[in-house]
């Protein structure tokens, strides 16, 4: 069955009650049936996004598979990337930073302005992610994305269904899953992984915004490390934004 838009508030908490508890490949079944082919997938070949991939390889109809290459990825996530290409023969989109946006401003700032205060760091994320994200999306009604609750207590009320900015429903199947379930499913069916991860970091990003992490530290510390750890997004996902909420937030 097809899905209609537009989607109501009433809908979204209908689906997120009554979805919850199913297995992450049921709802990436249910989102293909519904909204493939205007079905995305972000990923970023991160833990979660292997996952995730690995879920949608089952299905007989795909979500088309995006990466925002920002430019700054690790060595290791473009070595990672092109395994994937490889080993699944994985159809994959990129999408770049604009350069009649970027170039301007690395001409101005430099090319590691994201150190010099949170706006500029902000900036260069809307550049490099999130203005690539809004073209990923044109033309697609929903998109899968690796979210968890436990990342951080900004992602903590993260909905398995929800609505970005466009008013788009963006699908999270691993809401509710662990670290450590995330890599029980990526050992249990042996999928090449970022070999960052055995070095210590636990979330991957930009190669100049990310470290690894101390044992005692939250999965995200690593993340933007020298800024305010309270607010560690960068624009791709809205913290303000509810499953029951239908006014538009930051996407
Ligand atoms: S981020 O917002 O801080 O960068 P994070 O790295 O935790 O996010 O990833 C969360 C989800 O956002 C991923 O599971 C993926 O769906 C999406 N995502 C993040 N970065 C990218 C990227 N570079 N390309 C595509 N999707 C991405
Ligand atoms: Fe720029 Fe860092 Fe954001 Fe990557 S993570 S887009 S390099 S500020």
């Amino acid at each position: 069955m097809k899905h209609a838009a537009p989607i109501t508030s009433d809908q979204l908490k209908d689906w997120n009650q009554r979805h919850a508890s199913r297995p992450a490949l049921d709802i990436v079944q249910l989102a293909a049936r519904w909204f493939a082919p205007e079905l995305a997938l972000a990923s970023s070949f991160g833990a979660e996004d292997l996952v995730l991939m690995h879920l949608a390889l089952q299905l007989d109809v795909r979500p088309e598979i995006f990466v925002l290459d920002t430019g700054r990825l690790p060595p290791e996530t473009y070595d990672l990337i092109e395994r994937w290409r490889i080993r699944y023969d994985l159809s994959l989109r990129f999408y770049y930073p604009d350069p009649a946006a970027l170039e301007p401003f690395v001409t101005r700032h430099g090319p590691n302005a994201f150190y010099e205060s949170a706006a500029r760091r902000k900036e260069c994320c809307h550049i490099r992610k999130v203005e690539p994200l809004q073209r990923a999306l044109a033309g697609k009604k929903a998109w899968l994305t690796g979210l968890r609750r436990e990342q951080s207590p900004v992602r903590s009320t993260v909905a398995l269904f929800a609505l970005d900015e466009a008013e788009r429903l963006k699908i999270s199947p691993l809401i509710s899953w662990s670290r450590q379930d995330v890599w029980a499913y990526i050992k249990a069916h042996n999928l090449p992984y970022n070999p960052l991860h055995d070095r210590g970091y636990a979330s991957i990003g930009c190669a100049p915004c990310t470290r690894a992490i101390e044992p005692h530290e939250e999965e995200r510390a690593g993340r933007w490390w020298w800024e305010d750890q309270s607010h560690k997004e960068c624009g791709l996902h809205s913290p303000a934004k509810r499953e029951d909420q239908h006014a538009p937030a930051s996407l």
